[in-house]
């Protein structure tokens, strides 16, 4: 899976050509999210709610479907204020942590480079491709990289992150250009009041992370 992805890329990138793009930014959204990791094991599949004007997201893993090595999340994450929340409804319980690292699998980061353009699928077989832009970068806070394939109308589709140790594959699904619920943005009140917690020398706290 991991070569599979590397040649891909790769392939990507051997198509590229310099253009002077700049990101654009994504819509209100809601969907669905699949991560995998470059074992090829799913790590959480859950619906997502992306308030890109606040540039808030809420993703709550679906644990009706688990699989060997899926993780349990609930996450809410305020990029504005560099806020995340790990909630869990069932015991009303909540931890408020700083985000070292804001980038994310629904926006392209404002300093992201376009690679190129690429048609998954047909080009020429009508209803039968998706032309896609392809943007990537650096991360930020820890070694790394990650390319976004985002569709003509700055819907983020594939985001691929590559760190030192480990790669993940991002889909979104499904996707909605709305918020369906506003609810799911707002902080729980079990969550009021709560202090941040410390983050340990070494740790990053990112949606990323979340999924290590
Ligand atoms: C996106 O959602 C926010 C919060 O609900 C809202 O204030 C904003 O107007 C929405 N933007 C668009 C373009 O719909
Ligand atoms: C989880 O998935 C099941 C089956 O696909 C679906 O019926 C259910 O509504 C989902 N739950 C959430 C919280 O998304
Ligand atoms: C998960 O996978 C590991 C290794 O593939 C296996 O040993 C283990 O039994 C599996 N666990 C479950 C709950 O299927
Ligand atoms: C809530 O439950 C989770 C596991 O489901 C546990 O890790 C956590 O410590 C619990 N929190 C409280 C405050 O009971």
């Amino acid at each position: 899976m991991y070569a599979a992805l590397v040649l891909f890329i790769f392939m990507c990138l051997t198509t590229s050509h310099a253009d002077h793009h700049h990101p654009c930014h994504s819509h209100n959204m809601s969907g669905l999210m699949s991560v995998l990791s470059s074992r090829g094991d799913t790590r959480a599949f859950g619906a997502f709610t992306y308030d890109s004007v606040g540039q808030k997201l809420r993703f709550q893993s679906n644990e009706s479907s688990p699989t060997n090595s899926s993780i349990g999340l609930d996450l809410l994450m305020y990029f504005a204020e560099g806020i995340l929340y790990e909630i869990d409804s069932k015991n009303q319980s909540c931890e408020k942590k700083k985000l070292q690292m804001t980038s994310h699998p629904l926006d392209i980061p404002d300093d992201a480079k376009f690679s190129s353009t690429v048609t998954y699928g047909s080009s020429s077989i009508e209803d039968e491709g998706l032309k896609l832009n392809v943007w990537g970068g650096k991360l930020t806070s820890m070694k790394g990289s990650y390319t976004m394939y985002v569709t003509m109308g700055c819907l983020p589709v594939n985001t691929f992150y590559f760190t030192e140790t480990t790669s993940f594959f991002f889909s979104n699904l499904d996707v909605e250009l709305e918020i369906k619920d506003p609810d799911l943005l707002v902080v729980p009140s079990f969550c009021h009041g709560k202090q941040l917690e410390d983050t340990p020398e070494g740790t990053v706290n990112s949606f990323l992370n979340e999924f290590m």
